[in-house]
């Protein structure tokens, strides 16, 4: 056997219906706040990323399926969907194309990353961004949105963190003032902080090392240095959210490992689910666009792990495909040519129909019509081809009649209506 390759999943019958209750919850709440589906390539220019989701990032530093193809073009498969969104909205002028450009997207990403609980190399998003608004009610939008979606998933025990990181004004001017905070500190951190401070020192909040963490704790607060107009608006944001009441906490270290974030920063945390426990992430990026060689229009947006949400379900949650309405059983090479065109009409009618491909005995049709649960068998056999009809036999009562072939369809649509929920 060939196994799949580390750190990817098969998602199969059982918990497919968890995924499928995901992402039409999904698009419904989606679609009620106004954003449209569109969908982007997997596979990028490695640049795209490099440039968008920053060279300081671990993300880029160490997590990109990045290669050389045939053509000796760098490309990667996405680890993100911002950028690709990003350059799909310049490269399609679709603030042309839409009054306010609100999308969504859904599908895999891929990050080299090493593999547990809620974290995988493949994972999916579900990823919304909108272009073009300044005013912080879109941040309040955006961050409702998160919280809508989680909530109408029944998902329990989560926390709204939020932050600022500022804008391109006031960030450097934090940046540097965390450089002095560290002062001589700077030499006991790992070797990825030494270098994060020297390339984007904000990543310093990313570092997971426990040695580093004591001093990253005393380490100033990205909140304490907003410009005048950064402080106003995560204000007005902190105001809609009071006005929403939708709970959240303030969390200064929320830098979240991605270097295009400007002003409001935020995630969801799930609490049942172990180490890896950010079921959303998202922000403001009000330099990205213009960064991607697009106009000088701000964005903002979040994606949330698919593989999170579904693992921070209720645990029945999640549709599991009924069985068949009807299973149609065969006696006879003659009846059974009969049998598979009646399946196809009643399939044609909206009846969920099953047959037997195996020309089994009457007794083994009636133990598979058994085991996958239909209500009713429709037999065929001599008597009931030479007469017109099919015999309909009731799995529930027992109860067996003789009904008009030509009647059968409309026959069982009735029952299959009234048994449905
Ligand atoms: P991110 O925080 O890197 O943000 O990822 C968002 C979410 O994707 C995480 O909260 C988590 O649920 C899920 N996720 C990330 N990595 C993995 C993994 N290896 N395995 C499973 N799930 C994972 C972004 O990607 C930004 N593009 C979000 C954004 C959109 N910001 C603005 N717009």
């Amino acid at each position: 056997m060939i196994p799949a390759i580390r750190g990817t999943r098969d998602i199969l019958p059982g918990e497919i219906e968890r995924w499928q209750l995901v992402e039409s919850t999904a698009r419904e709440v989606f679609e009620l706040y106004g954003y449209v589906e569109l969908r982007t390539p997997i596979i990028e220019r490695e640049e795209l990323f490099a440039k968008g989701t920053g060279e300081s990032t671990d993300i880029v530093q160490k997590q990109m399926y990045a290669f050389t193809d045939k053509g000796g073009e760098r490309v990667t498969l996405r680890p993100e969907a911002t950028p690709s969104i990003v350059r799909a909205y310049v490269e399609h002028g679709l603030e042309q194309a839409m009054a306010v450009p609100k999308v969504y997207l859904i599908g895999p990403m891929f990050r080299y990353e090493r593999p547990q609980k809620g974290r995988y190399r493949q994972f999916h998003q579900l990823d919304v961004e909108v272009f073009g608004v300044k005013d912080p009610s879109i941040d309040a939008e955006i961050i409702d949105l998160a919280w809508t979606l989680v909530q109408r998933l029944g998902i329990e025990n989560v926390e709204l963190v939020i932050n600022s990181v500022g804008c391109l004004v006031c960030g450097p001017r934090f940046s540097q003032a965390l450089v002095a905070a560290l002062g001589a500190d700077l030499s006991k951190l790992c070797s990825d902080c030494q270098r994060r401070a020297a390339a984007n020192p904000l990543r310093i909040f990313d570092c997971k090392v426990p040695e580093d963490q004591p001093i990253i704790d005393r380490l100033p607060h990205t909140i304490d240095f907003l410009c005048e107009e950064c402080r106003a608006h995560f204000e007005a944001v902190e105001r809609y959210l009071a006005a929403y009441g939708i709970p959240y906490h303030l969390s200064h270290r929320l830098a979240r490992g991605i270097d295009y974030y400007t002003r409001t920063t935020f995630e969801v945390l799930g609490f049942n689910l172990g180490a890896q426990n950010a079921l959303v992430g998202g922000g403001r990026y009000d330099g990205l666009v213009r960064m991607l060689g697009g106009p000088d229009r701000v964005g903002i947006g979040f994606a949330a792990g698919l593989e999170r949400l579904v693992l921070a379900l209720p645990p029945t949650a999640g549709r599991v495909s009924g069985p068949p309405d009807a299973f149609v059983a065969a006696i006879g090479d003659a009846s059974r040519d009969v049998a598979f065109q009646l399946v196809r009409e009643l399939r044609l009618a909206g009846i969920r129909a099953d047959v037997d491909y195996e020309s089994r005995s009457l007794r083994g049709q009636m133990k598979r019509a058994d085991r996958v649960a239909a209500p009713l068998v429709l037999i065929i056999g001599g008597d009931e081809l030479a007469r017109g009809q099919v015999k309909v036999k009731d799995m529930r009562t027992g109860e067996q009649a003789d009904v008009a072939r030509a009647e059968i369809v409309r026959f069982v649509q009735a029952r299959a209506a009234a048994s449905r929920p």
